[in-house]
């Protein structure tokens, strides 16, 4: 029998690269296909340990082609894609919204349609899973929850790109009848993750004994899930989930950012070396982010009673296990920050 055909997109970027790895491990029946168009935030350094397995293949390529997107299709007949590729920094987007709209809109869109077009109407057992963000939802008061029925109400050109392009799935479901699941997760952190966003942003910094620009007051709350624990949840989903239906993952671990920001400069005091207090001597309160919100909370209920599915680490021990694979992998973080990684591309693929 043919191997079933994955098409996971972003797969060279943070969460992607964890979701591939799952896949490509514990599915050998599966051939998975990694389109990335490596932009700043993928790097194929990400997945060198999967790059030769059989099982796996990268194809550097731009979502928002239309027309290359429908040929790889026509090529791959995919019986299912894992749709992550984004731009996924609020700050980025805050400086140019356009590349989100682009990206996030258009690009979910071109996939939609490439799908539907090879799928046609014998699509029963195919899947189109978009993987969204909590962010969609807005911004919480100090009480509740995100709910899957929470109605939307974003506020960054991030957050709005995300929201329109569940509503495109969602649409492509109601009216073409698309095999569709999307899950809206909340902040991730672990290995991998560029460092321009907090976490891996301020343990960059303190290895370097850089200032740790802090938003406003620092009383921004977030929910904290660790990255494999996210794709473990996108393997549960995949396989389990209804058609049509909406998941909401989170870590019901909430921290406010001043809180979060003592804790990483305890850990890397600790592992460093260094006198307990003197990271957090690097905290500089900066002006706040434009449209920021408040606090995010998931409510992942529904996840858990239906699919069984749970977080495994508390966060003590993730943000343990996240400082030691920076300090452990600082030419990771030294490519990263040099641009270097970029050269991963031609050095694997150049003259294949
Ligand atoms: P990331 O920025 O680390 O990676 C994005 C990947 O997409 C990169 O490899 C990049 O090269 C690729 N990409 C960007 N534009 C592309 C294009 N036009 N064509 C093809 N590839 C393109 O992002 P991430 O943090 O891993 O997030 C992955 C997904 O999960 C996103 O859809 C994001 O909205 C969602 N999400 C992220 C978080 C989080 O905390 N990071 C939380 C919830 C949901
Ligand atoms: P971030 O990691 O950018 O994720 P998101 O904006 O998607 O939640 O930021 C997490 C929180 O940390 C958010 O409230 C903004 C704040 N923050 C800072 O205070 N300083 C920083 O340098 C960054 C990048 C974020």
């Amino acid at each position: 029998m043919d191997k079933k055909k994955i098409l996971i997109t972003g797969a060279a970027g943070f969460i992607g690269s964890h979701v591939a790895r799952l896949f490509v491990n514990k599915y050998p029946e599966y051939e998975i296909y990694n389109l990335d168009k490596l932009t700043y935030a993928g790097n194929l350094e990400n997945l060198k340990d999967i790059d030769n397995n059989s099982n796996y293949k990268f194809i550097l390529g731009d979502i928002v082609d239309s027309v290359f997107v429908t040929n790889l299709f026509r090529e791959h007949n995919f019986d299912g894609v894992i749709h992550l590729a984004a731009e996924s920094h609020v700050d980025r987007s805050i400086e140019n919204p356009m590349d989100f709209i682009m990206t996030n809109i258009v690009g979910t869109v071109n996939l939609l349609n490439a799908a539907r077009e090879i799928w046609k109407d014998d699509n029963k057992d195919k899947r189109f899973y978009h993987v969204s963000t909590d962010e969609v939802y807005g911004s919480l008061g100090m009480e509740g929850f995100f709910y899957e029925d929470t109605p939307y109400d974003p506020h960054s050109p991030y957050s709005a790109s995300k929201a329109s392009s569940d509503h495109l799935v969602r649409a492509y479901h109601d009216t073409y009848g698309m095999p569709i699941i999307i899950s809206n997760c909340s902040n991730n952190y672990g290995p991998n993750q560029f460092p321009e966003k907090l976490i891996p942003l301020f343990i960059n910094n303190i290895r370097n004994n850089k200032s740790l620009p802090v938003y406003g007051k620092g009383e921004n709350i977030r929910d904290w899930l660790y990255v494999k624990d996210h794709a473990v949840a996108i393997d549960v989903i995949y396989h389990g989930g209804k058609i049509g239906d909406t998941f909401n993952i989170g870590g019901h671990n909430e921290w406010t950012n001043i809180d979060l920001i003592r804790v990483i400069c305890k850990v890397m005091d600790k592992k460093l070396g260094r006198v307990n207090g003197s990271s957090e001597e690097l905290i500089t309160f900066v002006t706040d982010r434009a449209g920021h919100d408040l606090r995010y909370a998931i409510d992942s209920q529904k996840l858990q009673n239906e699919l069984g599915w749970k977080p495994s680490l508390q966060f003590e021990e993730g943000i343990e296990i996240t400082v030691d694979w920076y300090i452990n992998n600082q030419e990771w973080l030294d490519n990263v920050t040099s641009g270097k990684y970029q050269k991963y591309y031609d050095k694997m693929y150049g003259n294949r």
